[in-house]
């Protein structure tokens, strides 16, 4: 079976039972690296399927309606966070860049697993969003 290849920010949402594989992960070139992506997801009536949102990455997804973009960080299943994808500074929306989050206006950074800012002038972290799995899909609460 071939692996796929991980960040190390990856290799951090994979959970302890898992680290037995983490060494055939040094083998990866980092062009292959394959942190989420850049252009987002689509959910179709508010609704993305999981199977569009891989495991152990994260991934914009815009829900559609007023400030769609949301940051989805999957773990393993059913293990799903999300994040404004909008800048805390003055709300620009984010772009995905590898394994962070880019703010086109004035150029803070956020982690892209943990929304937490890199680079300012935000100051303040992503805030989370509510989302809820529903059967095979995400959706997002509210
Ligand atoms: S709006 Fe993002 S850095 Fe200013």
């Amino acid at each position: 079976m071939e692996r796929p290849c991980l960040s190390r920010r990856h290799a951090l949402l994979v959970p302890a039972t898992a680290a037995a594989g983490v060494g055939a992960l040094a083998a990866c070139a980092p062009e292959d690296q394959g942190f989420g992506t850049n252009a987002p997801v689509r959910a179709e009536d508010g609704a993305v399927p999981l199977a569009d949102i891989p495991e152990n990455t994260s991934t914009l997804v815009n829900f559609g309606g007023q400030q769609p973009f949301v940051l989805v960080v999957r773990g393993e299943g059913e293990d799903v966070t999300a994040y404004s994808g909008y800048c805390t500074h003055n709300g620009c929306a984010l772009r995905e860049v590898e394994d962070q989050l880019d703010c086109p206006c004035h150029g803070s950074r956020f982690d892209a697993t943990t929304g937490e800012v890199l680079v300012g002038p935000a100051t303040r972290h992503l805030p989370e969003v509510a989302v809820r799995i529903e059967g095979d899909t995400l959706q997002r609460d509210g």
